[in-house]
């Protein structure tokens, strides 16, 4: 019995470890966006993005991004149909070819420190890192993506 309660008490640590470890929109993520991006993604002044593309200049103009608050909203930037441009925009350069860190990478922190933090974070959360659009990605560098809520 005593070993039987050691076991249960072993897997139980073992859940709570995995649990810990998995960093998901909920618990990690939807937190350092509403810090860091929904100045400019946030809802209330925020256009879709079709809307944005429509009138680009205008929101540009405004210094105004597009929509980007909600777990919907930000997966459409890493899967589909805006496949990576999350990762191209956050990236500091060592993930691409030209070395070149992503235009958004500089609001992930006010630090590098603060920056690298919430970079591997982000990197966890979606799991495979890939900087390719939809057309070059493979099946597996999809399958990779995690985007857990
Ligand atoms: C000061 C305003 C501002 C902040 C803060 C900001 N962004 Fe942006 N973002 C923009 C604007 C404006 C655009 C559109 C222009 C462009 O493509 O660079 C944009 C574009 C993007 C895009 C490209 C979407 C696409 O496919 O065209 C992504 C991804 C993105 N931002 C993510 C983020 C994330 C994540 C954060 C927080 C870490 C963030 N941004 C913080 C203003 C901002």
């Amino acid at each position: 019995m005593k070993k039987l309660y050691a076991i249960l008490g072993i897997t139980m640590l073992m859940s709570v470890a995995a649990n810990a470890q998995e960093t998901t929109w909920s618990g990690n993520i939807r937190d350092i966006v509403e810090r860091k991006c929904n100045s400019c993604h946030g809802a209330e002044s925020a256009p879709e993005y079709q809307l944005f593309k429509r009138e680009k200049d205008t929101w540009l103009a405004k210094g105004q991004g597009m929509r980007m608050d909600s777990y919907s909203h930000l997966v459409s930037f890493v899967g589909w149909p805006n496949t990576g441009a999350l990762m191209r925009r956050l990236d500091d350069g060592k993930s691409s070819k030209e070395g070149k860190a992503g235009n958004m990478h500089q609001y992930l922190g006010a630090t590098e420190e603060e920056r690298q933090k919430n970079l591997t974070i982000f990197k966890a959360w979606v799991g495979n890192w890939s900087l390719k659009r939809w057309p070059d990605s493979t099946k597996e560098e999809l399958n990779g993506i995690k985007v857990k809520y």
